[in-house]
């Protein structure tokens, strides 16, 4: 295996059910990773398993560019109607988060005439060329890549608890200020077809940004007749207790980038979004060989129905409830532990070396991350400064799990201190 494809845990993995993990060795991990937000109804859900042997019985290739086929059209339509943007909308449907959002930027460009995006500070929007262009942090991703696409503009995002602001409205102020002077000075909105914004940044750490930073953002795109792009791959699908987390904060996007979740860990992305945009890109200049793979489309279809039926956003704000209580009493006791944060059930603590100076424990949030894998707990990691760890469990987990996982977090930061 090629290093420049990282592994966070030195273990093998045979097989999943729901919550838990097993691997090689006869262990047994609660998985709080969903193999990075992706696996929201578990692993290898009997009733995802069995629309994926009835599709594979039917017909598991032939490619969109060929001919349409009854999973790819449904999808297109229940996204269309599901996903909460006004007015009449159409999707396309990709293989990768990247691939979505680079898409997403791609007919933005296209449609408006006009060549430049503008992006955030700490934002991650994944790994081919123009998505990495896109994304807001050098290393590990971009070294030595470079050249990158050009004319991506990016700004500070609302990570207020490392701003010099007091409250979380003059965090806005100050960001969409910034915005918009890029916007109007360093740029054109002549010249701006997108911004493209995570509604929670997800690889930065879990940042959730004032409650008025989105609906101020649109109000600067609209004013200025720029396209407002929500990357929802990390956090859509009721990951933060809604089914995009867009709608915690009222706004009404132009197009949104969805990923991860949709298929449950089939290889599947989508751009849903205005008919006045994705209706006028140029035949033939964007999809692919497997985008809206037919077998992934209808595992696509099964989820939506799972997530309706069983409430999942409805219990993802539940669990959320439980876990934000136990990650406050966590901040109480232990002093490295200089925020939590996170909507729903989408939620990381920040570690820090001292309260004050806010200066970030890397090296501790390692050590954390190990402690709690040899007691039987799969951690994940983010943050501007590696020092986030965050909690993605599945939104069908069992209570009993929950507990036990955030209890293990609890034995894992003691065991280090
Ligand atoms: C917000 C966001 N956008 C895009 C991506 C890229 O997705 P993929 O890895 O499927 O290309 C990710 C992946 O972590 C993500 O979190």
């Amino acid at each position: 295996m090629s290093p420049g494809v990282p592994r966070l845990h030195p273990i093998t993995v045979v097989r999943g059910e729901n919550e838990f993990l097993y691997d090689a060795g006869g262990n047994v991990f609660i998985d709080f990773t969903s193999g990075i937000g992706v696996t929201n109804l578990g692993h290898v859900h009997p009733e995802l398993v069995e629309a994926a042997i009835e599709q594979l019985k039917k017909l598991w290739h032939i490619c969109i560019h060929i001919a349409d086929y009854p999973p790819y059209t449904e999808l297109a339509s229940r996204l269309s109607r599901e996903i909460p943007i006004s007015g009449e909308k159409l999707a396309a449907f990709f293989n990768s988060g990247a691939e979505a959002v680079e898409n997403a930027a791609k007919m933005a460009r296209q449609v408006s005439d006009k060549p430049y995006i503008i992006s955030f500070i700490g934002g991650f929007h994944g790994r081919t060329l123009f998505a990495l262009a896109m994304t807001g942090k050098y290393k590990p991703y971009k070294i030595g890549f470079e050249p990158l696409p050009s004319n991506v503009v990016r700004v500070p995002y609302p990570y207020c608890y490392r701003l010099p602001v007091r409250s979380e409205e003059e965090c806005t102020q100050l960001v969409v200020g910034i915005v918009e002077q890029v916007l109007t000075v360093d740029l054109s909105p002549d010249v701006t077809a997108a911004i493209i914004v995570e509604p929670i940044q997800g690889e930065g750490g879990f940042i959730v940004p004032p409650r008025d930073f989105l609906s101020e953002l649109e109000r600067l795109t609209k004013r200025n007749n720029v396209y407002l792009i929500v990357d929802e791959i990390q956090t859509g699908y009721c990951r933060t207790g809604r089914f995009m987390a867009f709608e915690h904060f009222g706004v009404d996007p132009d197009m949104v980038a969805l990923g991860k979740a949709i298929a449950n860990g089939l290889p599947l992305s989508a751009v849903v979004g205005r008919k006045e945009i994705l209706g006028k890109v140029k035949p033939g200049s964007i999809g692919g060989t497997y985008g809206g793979n037919p077998v992934a489309a209808a595992v696509a279809l099964k989820v939506l129905e799972i997530i309706k039926r069983d409430n999942l956003c409805r219990r993802a704000e539940y669990l959320g409830k439980i876990v934000a209580e136990h990650l406050e009493e966590l901040r109480n006791k232990y002093s490295v532990i200089g925020q939590h944060r996170g909507l729903g059930v989408m939620r990381a603590i920040e570690l820090v070396k001292n309260l004050q100076t806010k200066e970030p424990a890397n090296t501790l949030t390692d050590r954390i991350i190990k402690e709690a894998r040899k007691r039987g707990l799969l951690l994940l990691k983010a943050g501007y400064y590696s020092n986030v760890i965050r909690l993605h469990p599945p939104l069908t987990i069992s209570e009993e799990s929950l507990l036990k996982g955030l209890s293990i977090l609890d034995e894992a930061i003691k065991a280090v201190l």
